[in-house]
């Protein structure tokens, strides 16, 4: 019998498991609810799911305590994008089409000898089906963002100097400075993950104003927008490898759902917009879509290794940009991690970077809200996550690789980086942790067992002034310089 991880059965118990509204697979078995955390960068991102990812414990460190911690947060689940969302449309157009057909019953009649129950809402799709709003947070996707606040609070509220601040008055502020910007889905999660922390009142209590910045506007540089890096827009490799592998591994599955459907002719479009149909029709109605029962979890699986080559590709060790997009936020977090001005000639803004009203330093918490390139990227640029293999768009890897999106970028995903203080050590130190797992920092030699020692560095704390040191890339530009070749 297999054993779930009950953060993953907790989280699909919100989505309805062991009710009626969670699907069955041909077997009549429920869907696997693993096939949540494989939906690439579609994932859901599971509350303290990840602990333990990387064999790290998570417990703080005895005789140490936090001191500053800082957010880097994409938004929470959202639609689809325009693109992604009328290709599903076409595909829902498609099959309804056949189920309003007079020979309908005949259009849905199975094929392959073997009992298919969890196909059998096709035919009625037409009554059940709810268009999918695209790009916005979904109602799924706010909840879940301030229960990370609520969650947040309980991991550093202490740096708040005070438990509980939701009905307090608000004549004091706190040491937190919040940024985000002014895409929807964006500054909502912002916003309820901010409410989640510090309550309904948590604009009027920031030490300096909620700063939110331009998403995409080229004539503005920042560090949180993905509109910041020109030629990005002619490279086409994360989308070349992102089509070669659907061409390895779709035709198999359009096969095997076209003799289960034998009088239906089903596109390779419209099965891979089944399948994205799965984690954007979840989100939206808050319960699992019956099209995620439609394919087995092998077939997730090598759908989610889609989206690691494109985010490898776009964001990552791959492409020319991956080491790009996110060196100003990493210079950023030298800086407040330091307590000293910025120096960065990348995306950040020099005007904002130089006033403290708009970036202030010397306080004990800030968030950081945006997308998943610029998350990803920022994790390419501190050299995580690196197991020096290139991804293949020919073959799947082995599930053990590194760059697995479902776990670095999910909905929701975020990177916490943790400035600590240690009882008899004049130094600070650096922890990281993407999505509740603590991040092996092995790529980094300053923060090895030679300069750390054994025990700190099997909790994988870097000495802070030896971290900066392996930051050397992102403070030297970093591969930016590939953005305006
Ligand atoms: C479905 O039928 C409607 C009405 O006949 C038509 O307008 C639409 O284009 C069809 N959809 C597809 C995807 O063929
Ligand atoms: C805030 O207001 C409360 C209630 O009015 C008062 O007791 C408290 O002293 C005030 N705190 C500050 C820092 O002004
Ligand atoms: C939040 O995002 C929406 C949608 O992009 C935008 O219209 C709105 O102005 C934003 N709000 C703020 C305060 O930035
Ligand atoms: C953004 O920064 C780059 C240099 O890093 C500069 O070339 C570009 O002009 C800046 N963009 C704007 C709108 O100022
Ligand atoms: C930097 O921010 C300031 C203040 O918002 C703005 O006026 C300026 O245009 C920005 N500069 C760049 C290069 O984006
Ligand atoms: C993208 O490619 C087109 C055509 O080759 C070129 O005209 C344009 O300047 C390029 N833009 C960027 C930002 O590289
Ligand atoms: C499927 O395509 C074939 C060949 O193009 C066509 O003859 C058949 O009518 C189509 N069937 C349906 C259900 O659309």
């Amino acid at each position: 019998m297999h054993q779930w991880k009950p953060a993953l059965l907790a989280l699909a118990s919100t989505l309805g498991y062991g009710t009626s509204l969670w699907p069955t697979t041909q077997q009549g078995q429920a869907v696997d609810p693993s096939i949540l955390t494989s939906l690439g960068a579609w994932s859901f991102y599971v509350p303290n799911g990840d602990i333990g990812r990387y064999d790290i414990p998570d417990a703080v460190f005895p005789g140490c305590e936090v001191d500053q911690v800082n957010l880097f947060m994409r938004h929470d689940f959202r639609g689809p994008s325009k693109g992604v969302g009328s290709g599903i449309a076409t595909m829902i157009s498609n099959i309804v089409n056949a189920s309003n057909a007079e020979d309908s019953s005949w259009n849905f009649a199975i094929g392959d000898g073997q009992s298919h129950p969890e196909l059998h809402f096709l035919s009625r799709l037409k009554d059940s089906y709810k268009a999918v709003p695209s790009e916005l947070l979904t109602a799924y996707g706010e909840q879940d963002a301030h229960a990370s606040g609520y969650r947040f609070k309980k991991m550093y509220g202490y740096l708040l100097g005070h438990m509980d601040w939701y009905n307090t008055p608000v004549n004091q502020s706190l040491p937190v400075f919040v940024r985000t910007t002014d895409q929807s889905r964006v500054n909502v999660t912002s916003w309820t993950f901010s409410e989640g922390f510090m309550g309904p009142d948590w604009r009027n209590r920031l030490a300096a104003p909620l700063l939110t910045l331009p998403d995409s506007s080229k004539a503005y540089n920042d560090s949180l927008a993905v509109g910041t890096c020109p030629f990005s827009q002619n490279d086409t490799s994360s989308d070349d490898a992102f089509a070669i592998w659907n061409d390895v591994y779709l035709p198999k599955v359009v096969q095997r759902l076209q003799r289960a459907l034998p009088n239906l002719n089903l596109t390779t479009s419209d099965v891979q917009a089944m399948q994205n149909a799965c984690p954007f029709q979840s989100a939206y109605l808050s319960h699992l879509s019956p099209f995620c029962a439609i394919f087995n979890l092998h077939e997730w699986e090598l759908y989610s290794y889609g989206q690691d080559l494109q985010q490898f590709e776009n964001a990552g060790y791959g492409g020319p940009f991956g080491r790009a997009w996110g060196v100003g936020w990493v210079n950023e977090l030298l800086a407040r991690l330091t307590d000293s001005p910025v120096t960065d000639r990348t995306s950040t803004n020099t005007t904002l970077d130089a006033d403290k009203n708009t970036f202030p330093l010397g306080l004990p918490v800030y968030l950081d809200f945006t997308h998943d390139t610029q998350l990803a990227s920022a994790v390419a640029v501190m050299g995580l996550l690196k197991d020096g293999r290139k991804l293949d768009p020919t073959k799947y890897p082995s599930k053990d690789r590194l760059w697995n999106t479902a776990h670095i970028v999910p909905m929701g995903g975020r990177m916490v980086v943790e400035r600590l203080t240690c009882r008899g050590k004049p130094q600070k130190y650096v922890r990281i942790l993407l999505n509740d797992a603590v991040l092996p920092l092995s790529g980094l030699k300053e923060c090895g067992v030679q300069a750390q020692g054994r025990k700190h560095a099997s909790a994988w704390l870097c000495k802070l002034s030896d971290f900066v040191t392996s930051q050397s890339f992102a403070q030297a530009g970093g591969d930016w310089r590939n953005c305006y070749l």
